[in-house]
């Protein structure tokens, strides 16, 4: 079975990396897909944001990270993948999967998407929040992987400068 984990990952969080561990265990392959959120302006530029990932992911070889431009639906029916994966913290995430959901099976009605609910103690983390933090120079070892503390403190640091 292959997954798409579609999203913006502005930045890639611990919340993210435990979903795509998690959806590692129910799949041959996982996709963390980099799409684009029409809504969001990035805060982090696509290919740090892309390097963030595969470092936190490289030591897992049925994991890839990929980019897509255009629609999702498009991919993945490209990519022949079995389903779409999304994490739900809450039940406001709830409606928007709800609404995304029903979309991309409009545009590909083969699409089925799977919604994996975080765990409680990563229900409380979200880029935005992960960015709220970098902005005021706060510790992020709560929530950014371990593996790109480094690099994120890197990047900061030219975005500040
Ligand atoms: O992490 P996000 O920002 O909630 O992810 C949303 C994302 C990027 C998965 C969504 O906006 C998306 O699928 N964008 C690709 C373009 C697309 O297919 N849009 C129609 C479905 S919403």
């Amino acid at each position: 079975m292959k997954i798409i984990y579609p999203g913006s990952f502005d930045p890639f969080t611990k919340a993210h990396l435990e979903l795509t561990l998690r959806a590692a265990q129910l799949a041959d392959e996982v996709v963390v897909l980099f799409a684009e959120n029409a809504n969001k302006e990035p805060y982090y530029p696509l290919a740090e944001r892309l390097a963030f990932a595969r470092t936190a992911l490289s030591n897992y070889d049925k994991i890839k990270v990929d980019t897509c431009p255009g629609l999702l639906a498009d991919y993945f029916r490209d990519s022949q993948a079995d389903a779409v994966l999304r994490g739900l913290r809450n039940t406001n995430d709830l409606l928007y999967e709800q609404s995304m959901a029903e979309v991309n099976r409009l545009l590909c009605p083969s699409l089925e998407t799977v919604l994996l609910l975080s765990r409680p103690e990563s229900s409380w983390m979200s880029s935005s929040l992960a960015r709220e933090l970098a902005e005021r120079q706060a510790d992020l070892s709560s929530i950014i992987p371990e593996r790109v503390l480094a690099a994120h403190r890197q990047e900061l640091y030219k975005l500040n400068n």
